[in-house]
Parts: C-alpha cells; sequence; structure tokens
C-alpha cells in the first residue's frame, strides 16, 4: 500500500523518545510521525518497545526524554488534551467479561463523559457498527475473541477520538476474526477518518492495514517507510515483510526468540483466563 500523506502536518509527532525501566532501556531515541488519516504500524517481535512507546503516546508513561505530540498536543504538558483527543485498546482485556456488550459500553459512555441524552443512542450505534446488536444484552463472557475485540476497538471509539492506537489488536485470534477485526480498522480509518497507530508482530497484518511501518527491535527502529518502500531498499522488492524486517534487524533473531517463535508462542496465547 503506498502512502498518500504527509505535507499536511502531523497528526502524531515522535521525537528521541526514551523510556527505561531500571537497566533495561525499553525505548531507545525513538522518531517517527504520522500524518492525518494515515495507518502506521510498529512492527517488531516481542521486547521491542512497541507497547512502551504507545503508553507514552497515550499518557499511560511519562517519557524520561524526548517529546511527542498527539492530535497537537503534548504528551508532557497537555495529558489531558492527549487523553480527550484519543482511544486506546490495550494488549490486554479491557472489557469486564461478567458484563454484557450493551452495559459494558454503557459505562465506558459515563466514563467518556458523554451527555446523558446521547449515551444510550451511542451505544446502540457503536453495537451495530461493531456487528455486535445481536450479542448485546449477552454476558461478555460468552463472546468470541473476534467478538470481545470488536468490543474493545468499539468502546475505544465511542467518543469519536482523532486518533486511535491499537496494541496487538489480532493476538490470539483466528484467521477469520482477525479478518473481521482488519475490516473494523480499515473502516473507522477510511471511513471515518480517524488516525491510527497500531503495534503487531504479524507481517500481513501490517502489510494488509497499515500504508506506513516502522520496524523496532531493541527500542529503536531499524527502518520506517511504506511497506514497498522498504522491500526496494533492502533489495527484496518480492520478498515479504518479514524478509525485510530480518535485513534490517536482522540482531532480532538472538534477541531470545525470532519472529517465528514469536508467531508461534502468540497463537496459542489465550486473552480470557
Ligand atoms: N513496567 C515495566 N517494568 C520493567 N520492564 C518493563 C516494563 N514494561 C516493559 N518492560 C521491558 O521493556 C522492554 C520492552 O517491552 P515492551 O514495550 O512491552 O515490548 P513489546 O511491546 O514490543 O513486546 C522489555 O524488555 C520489557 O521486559
Ligand atoms: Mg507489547
Amino acid at each position: 500500500m503506498t502512502s498518500d500523506f504527509g505535507g499536511a502536518g502531523w497528526t502524531v509527532e515522535v521525537r528521541g523518545l526514551r523510556k527505561r525501566f531500571g537497566e533495561v532501556c525499553a525505548v531507545d531515541g525513538v522518531d517517527f510521525a504520522v500524518a492525518k488519516g494515515e495507518c502506521f504500524g510498529l512492527l517488531g517481535p516481542n521486547g521491542a518497545g512497541k507497547s512502551t512507546t504507545i503508553k507514552m503516546l497515550i499518557t499511560l508513561l511519562r517519557p524520561d526524554e524526548g517529546e511527542a505530540f498527539v492530535a497537537g498536543y503534548s504528551v508532557r504538558r497537555a495529558a489531558g488534551r492527549v487523553r480527550g483527543a484519543i482511544g486506546y485498546v490495550p494488549q490486554m482485556l479491557s472489557v469486564d467479561a461478567t458484563l454484557t456488550g450493551y452495559e459494558n459500553l454503557l459505562l465506558f459512555s459515563r466514563f467518556f463523559g458523554l451527555p446523558r441524552r446521547v449515551r444510550r443512542e451511542r451505544v446502540e450505534e457503536t453495537l451495530e457498527s461493531m456487528g455486535l446488536a445481536e450479542a448485546a444484552h449477552r454476558p461478555v463472557r460468552t463472546y468470541s475473541g473476534g467478538m470481545i475485540r470488536r468490543l474493545e476497538i468499539g468502546q475505544a471509539v465511542m467518543h469519536r477520538p482523532k486518533v486511535l492506537f491499537l496494541d496487538e489488536p489480532t493476538v490470539g485470534l483466528d484467521p477469520v476474526a482477525r479478518q473481521g477485526v482488519w475490516d473494523h480498522i480499515r473502516r473507522l480509518q477510511q471511513e471515518e477518518g480517524m488516525t491510527v497507530v497500531m503495534t503487531t508482530h504479524y507481517m500481513e497484518e501490517a502489510e494488509s492495514l497499515c500504508h506506513r511501518v516502522a520496524m523496532m527491535s531493541r527500542g529503536r527502529i531499524a527502518a520506517q517507510g511504506t511497506p514497498e518502500e522498504l522491500r526496494v531498499a533492502a533489495g527484496k522488492p518480492e520478498g515479504t515483510l518479514e524478509d525485510v524486517f530480518v535485513h534490517y534487524a536482522g540482531a532480532f533473531e538472538e534477541q531470545g526468540g525470532g519472529m517465528r517463535d514469536v508467531l508461534r508462542s502468540r497463537r496459542t496465547a489465550r486473552r480470557l483466563g
């Protein structure tokens, strides 16, 4: 997918971002920018620093160094404004499995401060658009993995954010459920003009959804560009993004498990305990 973006100013701008946890430098000086309406992917194996980067952008973690602007607001100096402009789908379960889909969304509509008179209508619209209208009044513990993920995405966009952050949106889902989640992410981006920043270690996911990707390895960005640009620059115009990743971040095979191992272990990962 080629990128038709840029020039019109950035919706997300990241400069020299760093975060340490004790001895570990989880994010070690990261720079990238995301244009309005673009879908940007942070790609990389387990432990590369993807989630930590996202957490700094959504103001859940404070950067040690560097700066980031989201929807024009500094994550350091205007965290409240940033929070009002974004939606976030975390890697871990973010809905209450004992409540129904309807109840989960209604709770969040209050949490987001939606005016009382629009709450129920917005909840119903969200359930409808996420293909969950029929399951609305069933407890979430009876939902499939794909349904839960769609509910979580619906929950994250109910207040119509400018920027949507998704951390590993299809971990543990079967291929059909993954397609369903991809369709919804694409719809939000294409029809609602939402800017999307997502992390993934599934190459085909990045290739299918992202206009541009940054390949992360050990807290740094090894390369960034459109999938096409990266393939050409790596001298693998016919290769998969996985080949390209290995070219740019060859060292990641030594990081205690290469991409293939990660894929194998995550496929069996269960998100509902
Ligand atoms: N809260 C934390 N405390 C200590 N170390 C952490 C914490 N969060 C992440 N790390 C470490 O930072 C590195 C990057 O983690 P993370 O950002 O979760 O990577 P990814 O999302 O790419 O798998 C890993 O080595 C991880 O163990
Ligand atoms: Mg992560």
